[in-house]
């Protein structure tokens, strides 16, 4: 994570974003509040985020990645060789050290599937400067099964395709629109070259803007001595790159802000960018793909209302924490890393 994008920029917009933070109940089962434990979450989240900005988009999709498979339930958390952490689809999952801090100081009482979607709450809030708010209740319990291929047979790959894309969500219970919706995580965060090789390779290459795709290869070549690895990150918005990548892949950026201290930002600009064919997975690019038209045309929304996108993400973060834990066995976990 320390690679992570980190610039003074935006630890002072985040700082600002802070000032206008405050306090929203979290309603429980039991229809009675636990501030004192969201006050906390909250608290650690934005220490956490305001040291580390990779920690926000870490925490968001680590929601995603925890419900998606057997529902809320912690399995995602579990170390083990053969668990969750192991799947294919998993690779740069990351927070955990973060949820592992708010374990310690929330105690025994709280679930890690609470806290994750506690944590990926907070983390949307700050990350999109207060735009993106919502409720989530409390009471999830902890599974104690976390199996990697059960993980890859749930999770989406980015090479996935639209009628794939949408049969994955229609069997959680999302709609394309909501799929869509939640796509727009893609706005921030970072992936490795790994999870968009399809689209460099020449051979096997999906659509892709050409210009796009030699200022991608450029820079990965460039990336790999940087960052010391065969497999180094690349942003997923383009809005977070530097104005000559931009300008090579003739990015149009009309719309979006692009100054130092909007990156990093959960916004809507990942539609400005993938109605322009520039985003990094095959999964961003086939939304346009769909032959409905209903994707392109959610986009199209989303692009040019900001506040519509704001609520319809909230509202399919929302549903997301709802999803039901699968398991037969539950508890709450002393320690999120391992099974009591
Ligand atoms: C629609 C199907 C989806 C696919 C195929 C997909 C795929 C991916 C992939 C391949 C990465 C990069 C992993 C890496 O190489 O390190 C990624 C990153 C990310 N995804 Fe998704 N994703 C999907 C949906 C979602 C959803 C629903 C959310 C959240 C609500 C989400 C949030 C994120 C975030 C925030 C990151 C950046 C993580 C970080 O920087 O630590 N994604 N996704
Ligand atoms: C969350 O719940 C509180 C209390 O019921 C309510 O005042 C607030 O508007 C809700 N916030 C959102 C974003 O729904
Ligand atoms: C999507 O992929 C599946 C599985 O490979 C394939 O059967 C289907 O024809 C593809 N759909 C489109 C629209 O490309
Ligand atoms: C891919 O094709 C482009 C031209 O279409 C060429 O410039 C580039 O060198 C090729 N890349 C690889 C890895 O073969
Ligand atoms: C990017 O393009 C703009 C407009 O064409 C130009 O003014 C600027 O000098 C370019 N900057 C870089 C770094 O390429
Ligand atoms: C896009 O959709 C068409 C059918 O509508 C399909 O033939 C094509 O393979 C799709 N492209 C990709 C990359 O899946």
């Amino acid at each position: 994570m320390a690679t992570k994008l980190s610039t003074r920029a935006i630890l002072l917009s985040l700082f600002l974003g802070l000032a206008v933070f405050t306090g929203k109940p979290v309603a429980t089962h039991g229809g009675g509040t636990k501030d004192a434990v969201a006050d906390k979450v909250r608290k650690i989240v934005a220490t956490a985020i305001q040291d580390n900005p990779g920690v926000g988009p870490a925490l968001i999709r680590l929601l995603f990645h925890d419900c998606w498979v057997q529902g809320c339930d912690g399995s995602v958390l579990l170390d083990g060789s053969k668990t969750e952490k192991a799947a294919k689809n998993n690779i740069g999952l990351d927070g955990f050290a973060v949820i592992d801090e708010i374990k310690a100081k929330v105690g025994e009482d709280v679930s890690c599937a609470d806290i994750v979607v506690l944590a990926a709450r907070d983390a949307t809030f700050i990350v999109s400067r207060g735009k993106i708010d919502y409720n989530v209740t409390m009471g999830r319990m902890d599974g104690v099964k976390s199996s990697a291929a059960a993980a890859d047979a749930v999770l989406p790959p980015s090479t996935f395709n639209i009628t794939q894309l949408n049969a994955n969500f229609a069997a959680k219970g999302f709609n394309t629109r909501e799929l869509v919706a939640l796509s727009g995580a893609h706005a921030v965060g970072v992936a490795h070259r790994s999870s968009f090789q399809d689209r460099l390779d020449n051979a096997t290459a999906t659509p892709i803007v050409p210009k796009y795709r030699k200022a991608l290869t450029d820079d990965v070549e460039k990336q790999k001595k940087l960052q010391g690895t065969q497999d180094p990150i690349e942003p997923n918005n383009i809005r977070d790159k530097e104005l000559a990548f931009r300008n090579a892949s003739g990015y149009d950026d009309t719309g979006v802000d692009t100054s130092k201290a909007a990156r990093g930002v959960l916004d809507n600009s990942y539609y400005h960018a993938n109605l322009q064919n520039k985003v990094l997975f095959r999964s961003d690019w086939e939304l346009r793909n769909d032959t409905t038209g209903v994707a392109g045309g959610v986009m199209a929304t989303f692009e040019a209302n900001a506040n519509k996108w704001f609520l319809q993400f909230g509202n399919a973060m929302a549903k997301l924490s709802k999803l039901p834990a699968e398991g037969t066995r539950f508890e709450i976990r002393k320690n999120c890393r391992k099974n009591n």
